[in-house]
């Protein structure tokens, strides 16, 4: 309103200031426009009059040419009428003729340029006409016309032309200040969505505006801002060294303490009854790994399934429970599933439909309707868990893993103003094999209720990218990475995750020499027994088979390290209630046991598996203690284990065996890389590992260890924080009202 009112006013005034500035043009006009109506009115009249002049004029009878005279000054217009024979006589005229016009001065009133005559009346048009022959004149005739109604008329149009031109003003200025208003709005519009980073250039449809003219702004806005955003992450990757500090600095700085919830299916503490005692275990996963040390660093409350016998009886009232034991710096909001939740949602939909889908391991998804419902009505429970967690309406929500895909449509739908990260944690297979799924577009669709998703690798982050591009209706750009589904945006960004770094003391307390011996002598093997780790779920992905038969093809191929090599296995019992889980571990099992007996006669075991839960200090001193950790995923996101390893030998000892087909092998080249189906290849490597020179050992795993200490757990969540910053910051400019709009 003030910007029409600032463009309007001045715009009336012009108009004002011209219509005055033309009204004496008007004036002139008319004037000229009327006296030459006059002229030809005179001479008309003149011809009408000339031959009884005539007659009047011979018969001498100036009676007859005064009656006649008074009879034609009848004329509304005609204000005298006079007539002289000679210039030396005295007019014959009509009463009203002027006392300035006489017989000796009618020149003055010939000829195109003559003045009109000014009486009290108004201006007068005086006409001499000639009677008779041209040399032979007769006298003149004098026609005086009454010139007042010009300057009445002229008044009057003076008016007209006024309000017209006041009008036209107010018609200008309404059609300018329409277009004004609805090309600012595109404009500002334009800058929104380009600001969002839908591209103003690229896609006029959904709701994007074009405006042609703004293109080349456009263009320079979005190459300023992504210039921007690339200099700020250069900024935060090399500039910031990524600790809990830190991560605690971004929240309170760049995130003015917002409100931070986690969500995830597996809780960071699970309460188990013993007897009478309650146990606390610390489950293995590597997503727990990951988020735990970071819900240390910034509080908040972390949502999840209270899956412990014992959990129920640890919470408060409002299911909350303070944790870590002993040293509380967050909450966990624990949710409660019912039998028939647990197996549809967690057992059947997450664990035999999406967790085979996605990862390549050659076991078949299995999809029932009946899992899927409970699928949807968990994610409900959990959005519901979030709203009731959440003190503002804009919390930071932290979405973890393939559990909960429906779950940030569903928090966008009860919070639209929440920023919601959801990181999946396992790979993102190509759109022919996740096109399997009956529900694949609701997955889709959940997911991109996010702002930002995030996956360990570029190659998950493309095949989701064409996952939608195969199967939805939405925008996809592959310039910033971003999908846009009915105007919402979510960014689609790779964040390898990692471990904290340093290790707590508590994992790295215990000497290298006293966890070698100790390992040693409480796994029956003599002390220069070497060692080989592996530590995993009992889970199918991880490749358990493979990494058993390369040990055996080890002994095949280099029999002298028979009864001299261990590889010791910790099996942490996994989805036992799966089929496949359960015939998994027979397997696995039955391979050891197999193995065993053709080359452990006599000797020490060429394999111990250990089939049982592990807390995270007993696994660090195994990884201490051993000459080699072995890493044979068929599949994996990331694999933190590979990252704990190397993390765990301060002694900068130990080599590492990692398969290629891990999120890991991307950041960790020193590794001796396998491929876990080519036993002959993961045998040599084993035999390699075993006889590397200590100089070697060194030199690999402070390169290692190097990358792990910078780019680590903080980093990881650090950078997902920063962006989400940015995306708040940027949600905040463009939600603030335009000036003068
Ligand atoms: C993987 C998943 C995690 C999960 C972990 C353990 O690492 O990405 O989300 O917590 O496996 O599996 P579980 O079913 O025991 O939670």
């Amino acid at each position: 309103m003030r910007l029409s009112l600032r463009f309007v006013l001045p715009l009336m005034l012009v108009l004002a200031a011209i219509a005055w500035g033309v009204a004496p043009l008007v004036d002139q006009l008319t004037l000229r426009w009327f006296t030459h109506d006059m002229d030809i009115r005179a001479e008309l009249l003149t011809n009408a009059m000339r031959e009884p002049m005539m007659e009047h004029i011979e018969t001498d009878s100036k009676s007859k040419i005064a009656a006649y005279f008074s009879r034609v000054a009848q004329d509304q217009r005609l204000y005298a009428i006079g007539y002289c024979a000679t210039p030396e006589s005295r007019p014959l005229a009509t009463r009203a003729l002027p006392p300035q016009i006489g017989c000796n001065n009618l020149n003055q009133f010939m000829g195109d340029q003559r003045p009109l005559l000014a009486s009290p009346r108004g201006p007068l048009h005086v006409a001499v006409k000639q009677l008779g022959k041209d040399d032979e004149a007769a006298g003149w005739l004098v026609l005086i016309h009454d010139m007042s109604f010009v300057e009445r008329r002229s008044e009057e149009t003076t008016t007209y032309v006024f309000y017209f031109f006041m009008a036209l003003a107010a018609v200008v200025s309404l059609v300018t200040v329409i277009i004004a208003q609805l090309s600012w709005r595109g404009w500002v519009a334009g800058i929104q969505s380009l600001l969002r980073g839908e591209g103003l250039l690229r896609d006029p449809a959904a709701r994007t505006v074009s405006v042609p003219e703004f293109r080349p702004i456009a263009r320079d806005l979005q190459r300023l801002i992504q210039e921007m955003e690339s200099g700020s992450r250069s900024r935060d990757a090399s500039q910031i060294t990524w600790s809990p500090e830190s991560l605690r600095a971004i929240l309170h700085g760049e995130l003015r303490g917002d409100d931070i919830i986690v969500v995830s299916n597996r809780e960071p503490y699970i309460h188990q009854q013993r007897g009478d005692a309650i146990e606390v275990q610390r489950p293995a996963s590597g997503m727990v790994t990951a988020i735990e040390p970071i819900m240390r660093a910034c509080s908040g409350t972390w949502i999840a399934h209270g899956s412990g016998s014992a959990d129920r009886n640890t919470v408060d009232q409002r299911d909350h429970i303070a944790v870590p034991p002993g040293n509380p710096s967050y909450e966990v909001r624990r949710v409660w599933l019912t039998p028939e939740e647990e197996s549809g949602y967690y057992y059947g939909f997450s664990n035999e439909g999406l967790w085979p889908l996605c990862h390549i391991a050659h076991v078949r998804p299995t999809f029932r309707s009946a899992d899927w419902a409970q699928y949807v009505a968990v994610n409900e429970k959990f959005a519901k868990a979030v709203v009731s967690e959440s003190r503002t309406g804009n919390p930071i929500v932290l979405v973890q893993d393939y559990h909960f895909a429906l779950l940030p449509r569903m928090i966008r739908e009860r919070l639209p103003d929440a920023t919601i990260i959801t990181f999946w944690h396992i790979p993102w297979p190509n759109p022919e094999s996740f096109a399997i799924c009956p529900w694949r577009e609701e997955i889709i669709t959940g997911l991109l209720g996010s702002s930002i998703l995030g996956f360990h690798t570029q190659f998950h982050c493309n095949n989701f990218v064409d996952t939608v591009d195969r199967l939805l209706e939405a925008r996809v750009d592959r310039e910033s990475f971003t999908v846009s589904l009915g105007g919402k945006l979510t960014a689609v960004r790779r964040y390898p995750i990692s471990i904290a770094w340093p290790p707590s003391e508590e994992m790295t307390g215990k000497p290298v020499e006293q966890c070698r011996a100790e390992i040693r002598r409480n796994n029956g093997l003599p002390a220069t027994q070497l060692i080989g780790i592996g530590v995993d779920r009992l889970d199918y992905t991880k490749g358990i088979m493979e990494r058993f038969r390369a040990v055996e093809r080890l002994l095949e191929l280099k029999p002298e390290w028979i009864g001299r090599f261990t590889f010791i296995q910790i099996g942490a019992p996994t989805r036992t209630g799966i089929d496949e889980y359960q015939n998994h571990e027979a397997q696995v099992r039955a391979l050891a046991m197999r193995i065993n007996e053709k080359f452990g006669r006599g000797v020490p075991p060429p394999i111990i598996l250990k089939v049982e839960h592990h807390e995270p200090r007993q696994v660090y001193e195994y990884y201490r203690a051993s000459e080699l950790c072995f890493v044979s995923s068929l599949h994996d996101g990331m694999n933190l284990v590979a990252k704990e390893f190397v993390a765990a030998r301060d002694d900068e000892r130990g080599v590492l065996i990692l398969s290629q087909f891990t999120g890991a092998a991307r950041e960790l080249p020193e590794a001796l890389m396998v491929n876990p189906y080519d036993a002959d290849q993961s045998g040599a490597a084993l035999h390699l590992a075993l006889t590397m020179p200590e100089s070697e050992q060194r030199d690999r795993m402070r390169l290692m260890r190097g990358l792990v200490s910078e780019f680590n757990v903080y980093r990881w969540v650090g950078r997902m924080l920063l962006d989400a910053a940015m995306m708040r910051r940027r949600g905040r400019l463009l939600d603030k009202p335009v000036v003068g709009a």
